[in-house]
């Protein structure tokens, strides 16, 4: 963000409501999770704006995707990628626009979304910077997550996988024409530029190239939709399956028709897996977020699913 004020001039930032950025003062003004951004956490930094995110399944602005999760692009237009363009010409002044290229909940990107929004950049003068925390190093079948949308941001920032899950470490990969923050006085921290987690990180690289990970995560996740697509079919509580490579979701619903959250029902599917050893997240109250790590094994992921789909049987669902 601060070398996105710097390289520009501008101060404003664009983010999505929902995501989540991180902790900070400033990531936190930047996400958008109600949650994160009252009480103790408040005030914001002035100037974050926020619109609506791509969420297909849930879109902010109503349309309804189809039986097979599809957006109605005819339809819809991506009006949640233009109303980025809308919002970026309003204020005129919008230094970047930070988002997350597959949002960790999971959801995909509408086809043709990050097009509309990097081209809406170009033109307003904002830089794009995509935060690839729990995305990037082939979480999603590719090596980053902008790659399956053929779209190149001027900032990506990587984090989590990078210390080989482990051990704390980050980065910023910027355009080299970017790369002024040697003109500026940023502050520093202690334990930055520390060698043992900066090793590691090269180690990790390797070790994700040399055993093909990002190529068994997406040859499993593919393994894996198609089991979560036979879920679907067989439970009703099961109103979308989606993901890339190993970010995997299955939004949990009351009613296909008005897509009702069934947050409860999550919650005890979650406490059966667990009682049956397998330990994964829910996000937004209702979606079963799974994400392994890179090295899971196709019978592995199939054990995952029959826990859950025991799971939701055991609940009448
Ligand atoms: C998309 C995204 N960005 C940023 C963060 C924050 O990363 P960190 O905890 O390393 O600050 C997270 C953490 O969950 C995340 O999911």
């Amino acid at each position: 963000m601060r070398l996105a004020r710097a390289a520009t001039g501008r101060f404003k930032t664009l983010s999505f409501w929902d995501a989540f950025h991180g902790a900070g003062t400033g990531a936190s003004a930047l996400s958008g999770e109600m949650l994160f951004r009252s009480g103790p956490a408040a005030p914001m930094v002035a100037g974050s704006e926020h619109v609506a995110p791509f969420a297909c399944y849930a879109c902010a602005y109503g349309y309804k995707t189809d039986a097979n999760g599809n957006p109605p692009l005819e339809l819809c237009n991506t009006a949640c990628a233009r109303m980025v363009d809308y919002v970026l010409s309003r204020e005129g002044d919008v230094a970047c626009v930070v988002a997350e290229p597959a949002r960790a909940v999971p959801y995909i990107p509408p086809p043709g979304f990050w097009n509309i929004v990097r081209e809406a950049c170009h033109k307003r003068g904002a830089l794009l910077i995509f935060d690839e925390i729990p995305t990037g190093l082939g979480k999603t079948g590719r090596m980053f997550a902008s790659e399956h949308d053929g779209v190149e941001p001027d900032i990506l920032v990587m984090g989590k996988a990078l210390g080989g899950g482990i051990l704390p470490i980050a980065a910023v990969i910027a355009r080299e024409d970017l790369d002024v923050a040697q003109d500026f006085a940023f502050g520093h921290y202690t334990h930055e530029k520390n060698p043992v987690t900066a090793a590691a990180a090269l180690e990790t690289i390797a070790v994700i190239e040399d055993e093909g990970l990002v190529e068994n995560a997406a040859r499993v996740g593919r393994v894996a939709l198609d089991r979560m697509a036979e879920m679907k079919a067989k439970h009703a509580s099961i109103g979308d399956v989606r993901g890339r490579g190993l970010l995997l979701g299955m939004e949990l619903v009351t009613d296909h028709e008005t897509r009702e959250p069934a947050g409860d029902l999550a919650e005890a599917v979650l406490y059966r897996a667990l009682d049956a050893g397998l330990s994964f997240k829910t996000t937004m109250g209702n979606v079963l977020t799974l994400t392994p790590p890179l090295t899971v094994t196709e019978s592995q992921m199939m054990e995952a699913l029959d826990i859950i789909d025991a799971a939701l049987s055991a609940e009448g669902a």
